[in-house]
């Protein structure tokens, strides 16, 4: 199979982008779909044969559920059970986050197969606010299984040459949304007893579901999802994370790069550095995190040396990211 990319840069473009990908997943097939945080694998979340592939594409194991993605606010009562406690809950961190970067797993209808929740109970839910991601989704008009566009356990693609990179000749279409504005996965919450359990750290920060909702916002003590494996993310080359990288040292005849947060580079320890960000800015740093680890990866390493974030706010999801990828 040959991978194509379609561009959107003209109306044109972009209309005849959106028709192919739409005529691809009602034929069952899998398309490569930009989204406001990373780019995601999307096939009929209502059809398991459509989903399988998805596992299939990605090499992805089969107790790792899906994100489901809806095509309209509506949808959610015929995938999830919204029991009445939750339900103004539910409902006002709808009316702010959605459409955006939060995923919320909800007790789950039969409608969805079961191979999208990996057999869970619970469905994950979520509404792009990428304006191609929306598009396709409403002209297709049935929710999309998306996970993010990787092979399983690699960096997650934050632009269309990524995907090619991970998936060239898996797939027929990746739609060219250009680069991702978030650069990391949706924050994952579970609403259970009227409180919030943040599953996985991301754009959303838990200060802001906290303040928000004003509810306790509490771990889950074990892994709640399955796909947070201590591994993850991981790029070929070893990573290492110092709290202090100018205490870092290159063993002779070794080529180490550097991931920078605040730090100066040191062009006599490393051979190549990036700069999360120029001002100091989390949102820039997790936009930029996994393109800069996927550079530092090709550039024939022995070794790459991230700099520890301030664990506040977005730090947290970066962070979070940073240990998955440096675990072996
Ligand atoms: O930003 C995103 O969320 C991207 C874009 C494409 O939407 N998608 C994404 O999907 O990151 P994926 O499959 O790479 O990550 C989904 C995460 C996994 O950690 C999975 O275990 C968790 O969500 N998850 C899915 N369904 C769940 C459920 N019912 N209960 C708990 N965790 C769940
Ligand atoms: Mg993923």
């Amino acid at each position: 199979m040959t991978t194509q990319i379609a561009a959107t840069a003209t109306p044109n473009d972009k209309r005849q982008a959106v028709s192919r990908a739409v005529d691809l997943l009602r034929a069952g097939e899998v398309v490569a779909l930009p989204t406001e945080t990373v780019y995601g694998l999307a096939a009929d979340a209502l059809s398991a044969e459509a989903v399988v592939k998805i596992f299939e594409t990605k090499k992805r194991p089969r107790f790792d559920p899906l994100i489901v993605h809806l095509p309209e606010l509506a949808w959610i009562e015929r995938l999830a059970v919204i029991e009445e406690k939750a339900r103004p809950l539910v409902e006002r961190l709808m009316a702010r986050f959605w459409p955006g970067p939060l995923t919320i797993v909800l007790p789950r209808r039969e409608l969805v197969p079961s191979i999208v929740t990996a057999g869970l109970e619970t469905v994950a839910l979520r509404m792009s606010a990428h304006p191609l991601f929306s598009e396709v989704v409403r002209a297709f008009g049935r929710p999309l299984a998306a996970p993010s566009a990787n092979r399983f356990g690699r960096i997650s693609p934050t632009a269309a040459a990524h995907v090619m990179e991970e998936l060239s000749g898996r797939i027929p279409l990746i739609v060219d949304g250009g680069a991702t504005e978030h650069g990391i996965e949706s924050t994952v919450i579970a609403i259970r007893l009227g409180g919030i359990e943040v599953l996985r750290a991301g754009p959303i920060t838990r200060e802001e579901v906290a303040k928000f909702a004003e509810i306790r916002v509490r771990d889950a003590v074990r892994t709640e999802s399955p796909g947070q494996l201590p591994s993850h993310y991981r790029p070929q080359t070893p990573l290492l994370i110092a709290e202090d990288i100018s205490q870092v040292a290159a063993p002779k005849g070794k080529r180490y790069g550097a991931l920078l947060w605040s730090a100066t580079p040191f062009s006599d320890t490393f051979v190549e550095s990036r700069r999360l960000s120029t001002t100091g800015n989390l949102r820039e740093a997790a936009a930029n995190l996994f393109r800069q680890l996927r550079e530092l990866d090709r550039a024939r390493l022995d070794c790459i040396v991230a700099e520890a974030l301030p664990e506040e706010g977005l730090g947290v999801a970066i962070m979070d990211r940073l240990r998955r990828a440096a675990h072996r």
